[in-house]
């Protein structure tokens, strides 16, 4: 007789099969009965977020047949073109989020204003989310993701704006998805670990695969574009000649990785170490992320990984109040001693 938790041959194969996978939706259950006070509002939100991302990730495999490449014609909030994938993945999400009858208040890259789901007069959380992050690679089938924070609304909140005008440590949890070989996701709650999750197509099921994730406490690698260094300003320019110069007689500079997809450039950072960067400077003093839906909840999973995340000012990213919804920061994220060196330069200008 075997545990339930050993693997065991197939019948008559070689392949070891696990017969107790964690899946999203076995984890979230778990996590719900730790907390006596949960109501399983948070577990219905994860439920309908889980289907968000397995129907974008559907899509985004079919592009090329189903005619889904290419741009859809429109602008966005913030003046980018959208794709067809950009207004498809938005559309999914807002079903989702409505469905899930949990969800007060949704903001969206893709969306001016807010969204408030009148129809949940009494729902309890504010969404914030990047349908299709790295869109600008949609079509050269290179990974693109989702991100998303959820905050709870305070005890009487009206579900405007302001609700969401708040600091990336008022989440109760954020995490990112990347469509790429395979579909990951990564999720954090508030002050929990950092989880990763692998989408098995045939399941149809999430599988907890990386479970309590650890970043590297530092490695040679940085990913940023160069192409903007025109415009950096000093500290940021010392920052990058000192990665391309060896540290010592016979060593090596440091890798560049820039892949333009945040998600796929944060997930190796996750999982390999270094520093991911998109510096403010003199063309853009505000950066080109977003803070809501881009920067805090990469911040809140790389601190609960082990690492570090700045915006331009080195305050804690995760510490921003945005002044508008679609507000934009510099960020500095990665391994704790890549982003410590990152603050150290800048403070040295700073005497
Ligand atoms: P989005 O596709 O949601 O507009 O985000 C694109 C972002 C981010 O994914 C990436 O890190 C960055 O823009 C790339 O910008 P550049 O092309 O300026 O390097
Ligand atoms: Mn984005
Ligand atoms: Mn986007």
């Amino acid at each position: 007789m075997s545990s339930n938790n050993e693997s065991h041959s197939g019948p008559g194969g070689s392949e070891a099969i696990n017969t107790e996978i964690i899946t999203l939706t076995r984890f979230l259950t778990e996590e719900q009965t730790k907390h006596k006070e949960a109501t399983g509002d948070f577990t219905l939100l994860c439920h309908s977020l889980q289907f968000a991302f397995k129907s974008i990730a559907y899509y985004i495999r079919r592009a090329s047949l189903i005619n889904l490449s290419g741009l859809a014609g429109s602008a966005n909030s913030t003046g980018d073109d959208q794709k067809k994938l950009d207004v498809i993945g938005n559309d999914i999400f807002i079903s989702a989020m409505r469905s899930s009858g949990r969800v007060r208040i949704l903001v969206s890259e893709e969306e001016d204003e807010p969204i408030v789901f009148d129809e949940h007069p009494t729902a309890r959380y504010a969404v914030a989310c990047d349908p299709i992050d790295g869109s600008s690679n949609l079509d050269a089938g290179v990974s693109v993701g989702t991100i998303f924070g959820i905050y709870k609304l305070a005890e009487g909140a009206k579900g405007t704006k302001e609700d969401l005008l708040r600091p990336g440590t008022d989440m109760v949890a954020a995490g990112f998805t990347m469509y790429g070989a395979s579909a990951q996701l990564v999720m954090t709650m508030k002050d929990g670990p950092v989880n990763g999750f692998t989408m098995d197509s045939a399941l149809g099921e999430f599988i907890l695969t990386h479970p309590d994730m650890k970043m590297p406490r530092k490695r040679s690698i940085y990913s940023v574009n160069e192409g903007n260094s025109y415009w950096w300003e000093d500290p940021v320019k010392e920052w990058c000649d000192t990665l391309k110069k060896p540290e010592k007689e016979g060593g090596k500079p440091y890798s560049a990785r820039y892949i333009g997809s945040m998600v796929a450039d944060a997930y190796r950072t996750l999982l390999y170490g270094g520093i991911f960067a998109y510096p403010a400077d003199k063309k853009s003093p505000k950066g080109k992320l977003r803070i809501l839906y881009e920067c805090a909840p990469m911040a809140m999973v790389f601190e609960q990984a082990g690492g570090q995340a700045v915006n331009s000012k080195m305050d804690r990213m995760i510490e921003i109040i945005p002044e508008s919804i679609h507000d934009k920061s510099g960020i500095f994220m990665g391994s704790y001693e890549e982003v410590q060196k990152v603050i150290d330069i800048h403070n040295k200008y700073k005497k």
